[in-house]
């Protein structure tokens, strides 16, 4: 069984339990930690085979697994009704009209007070600026679509959040250890 991801795990030092969302969740082994871990967890993805990886592993753990595309169906969610949205490199597959909308719903459906953790690629990950720009920091590169953020503009799209950690990282991917990416820790006003 695949081990949970480091930014995973940090998310207990900032909140225990409650209705957890993990937007993009892939494979599912954060969704599957957090459930362990006492989380009531939903977990979505628009891939089956993720979401088929998902059912597999997690046993009798009662994670509710949506598939859906996260730009079009997060308006299926009540407002207020999640303690945490958590993100890990997901959110960064879409144009800036379409993110600016993706974060204002992960805004809507947190409940006050609820925390947002997510990572991003960021403009200084080396891949940043490779293959044909379709827009500023958005990229598609061997048929691969890529958002890269900056600091300005990953803050540009979270007003009415408390932001409690703002850092980026190199070497955490295990997949690729030159990417740079923003690890965001927010909490709702
Ligand atoms: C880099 S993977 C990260 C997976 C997991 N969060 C992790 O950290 O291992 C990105 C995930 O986002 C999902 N994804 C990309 N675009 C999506 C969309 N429009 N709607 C839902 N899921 C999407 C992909 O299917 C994939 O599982």
């Amino acid at each position: 069984m695949k081990e949970p991801n480091k930014f995973a795990e940090q998310v207990l030092d900032h909140t225990k339990s409650g209705k957890l969302l993990d937007l993009g969740c892939g494979l599912g082994a954060d969704a599957i930690f957090f459930a362990e871990t006492g989380f009531e967890v939903t977990a979505l993805d628009f891939s089956k085979t993720g979401l088929e990886a998902l059912k597999s592993r997690k046993g009798a753990l009662a994670i509710e697994m949506i598939e859906a595309d996260l730009k079009d169906d997060l308006s299926e969610f009540k407002d207020s009704g999640f303690d945490i949205v958590y993100s890990r490199l997901s959110l960064q597959y879409f144009s800036h009209d379409e993110t600016s909308k993706i974060f204002s719903e992960i805004k809507r459906i947190l409940k006050p007070a609820g925390w947002f953790f997510f990572m991003v690629k960021s403009t200084s990950d080396p891949e940043y600026g490779k293959g044909e720009k379709l827009e500023n920091d958005v990229f598609v590169l061997d048929g691969y679509f890529q958002h890269f953020f900056s600091k300005k503009k990953i803050l540009s799209n979270m007003t009415g959040f408390e932001m409690v950690l703002m850092e980026e990282t190199k070497g955490e991917l295990t997949t690729n250890h030159e990417t740079v990416a923003w690890k965001i820790v927010a909490k709702k006003l």
